[in-house]
């Protein structure tokens, strides 16, 4: 069996990355004979410099052609004065509607060995670990009629439109009762039900895609409670689902729940489980080129990609142990050192995990 990956550096911190998650992917491949092959392409502002487009259809082409695509990041200042059809997130944009990728998993996971880099309580935060599951390709950041229009009198008025069709509500749906399945079997649906009536609709079919996870159990919370409650007392959680917009917002709050940005994975999947892998950060164009970034939000972004598209979990399991190992040992890159520890280079990191895997992660 092959299985494709199309990998995409990008820009910024993007190539120092992900050349350290494909060092761990290899070895993995090596060691368990799991079929990987490796095709690369350019997507972000390196590709516009190259072909004038952030998404040159070659890469879109390997893209469809692959089971999966790992991405570093894209942009950064030099291509910020750019018209926003060429901006480099022009080319994230277009893969994920492309490939259809719907549904967004964003994890958020406090590491023991980093409790401290919380800006939370040690209690309220520790062992910490939940997944938020965003709908990605609908809702109002696509909705239409969109604008900014004048009305009669000469005033302007900016408009939205929050819409979510049956299907697309049940495909979020199942995806999320899937991974629930997956872990420990509680589901969250975040709406505004109380006040938007397409919400109302979304909390209908969350509850008549229930039926058919009897083992799932499925509870519902307007999403201003939700934010609160995140702050609060986010281990009541463990993995929720909710719209485009609430879900932008609510999976970044999640995530500095754990204070490492650089920790972060997430996945994009479509509906027979091809997906992009990404950290959630950016290219870091403040520390791009030294060496000095940290590696584990995409090595852990593979981790994804073995577990949600090849249903890989015991390699899946083995990254995770083995980035736990590295972090045990003490190994640290700059944004996650803290006194007495050892800090290493982006090189350095992806070794270590690596190491770990080599000595029986
Ligand atoms: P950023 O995530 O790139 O950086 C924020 C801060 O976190 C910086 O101080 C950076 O050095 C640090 N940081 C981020 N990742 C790190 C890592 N792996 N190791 C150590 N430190 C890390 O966000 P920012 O500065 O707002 O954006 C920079 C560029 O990235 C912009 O052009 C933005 O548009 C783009 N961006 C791209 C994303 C993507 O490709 N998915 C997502 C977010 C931003
Ligand atoms: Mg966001």
């Amino acid at each position: 069996m092959t299985r494709k990956i199309a990998i995409l550096p990008g820009d910024g911190i993007g190539p120092e990355i992900v050349a350290e998650a494909v060092k761990v992917l290899e070895c993995l491949n090596t060691d368990m004979d799991l079929g990987l092959e490796f095709e690369s392409g350019l997507i972000g502002g390196c590709a516009y410099d190259e072909h004038g487009t952030p998404l040159p259809q070659q890469t879109l082409d390997l893209c469809k052609a692959a089971d999966a695509v790992l991405l570093g990041a894209v942009g950064g200042p030099k291509w910020e004065p750019l018209e926003h059809a060429v901006r480099p997130e022009r080319g994230l944009l277009g893969i994920r509607s492309e490939l259809e990728l719907f549904s967004n998993l964003r994890p958020a996971i406090l590491y023991p060995q980093l409790a401290d880099a919380s800006t939370l309580k040690a209690e309220v935060v520790s062992g910490l670990n939940l997944m938020i599951v965003r709908e990605l390709t609908g809702g109002i950041y696509f909705g239409q009629p969109r604008g900014v229009r004048t009305l009669a009198n000469g005033e302007k008025q900016g408009y939205n439109t929050l819409v979510y069709s049956e299907s697309e509500i049940r495909r979020i749906a199942h995806s999320a009762f899937s991974i629930a399945q997956k872990r420990n079997k509680r589901l969250c649906s975040v709406d505004k039900a109380n006040v938007l009536e397409c919400t109302e609709l979304w909390r209908e079919v969350m509850t008549e895609v229930s039926k058919e996870y009897p083992d799932v159990e499925l509870s519902h919370m307007y999403v201003d409670n939700a934010s609160m409650q995140l702050v609060r007392a986010p281990k009541q959680f463990d993995v929720m689902v909710t719209s485009n917009m609430f879900g932008d917002i609510l999976s970044d709050t999640a995530a500095m729940l754990t204070g490492s940005i650089g920790m972060l994975p997430s996945a994009s999947l479509d509906a027979n489980g091809k997906g992009m892998y990404e950290p959630i950060h950016g290219s870091a164009p403040d520390i791009a080129g030294r060496g000095v970034a940290n590696p584990l939000a995409t090595i852990l972004s593979v981790a994804m990609m073995l577990r949600y598209t090849f249903a890989e979990a015991t390699a899946a399991d083995r990254i995770e142990k083995a980035v736990n190992a590295a972090l045990d040992a003490g190994i640290r890159t700059a944004d996650i050192y803290s006194e007495g520890k050892q800090k290493v280079s982006t090189a350095e990191m992806g070794d270590a995990v690596v190491n770990a895997l080599k000595n029986g992660a």
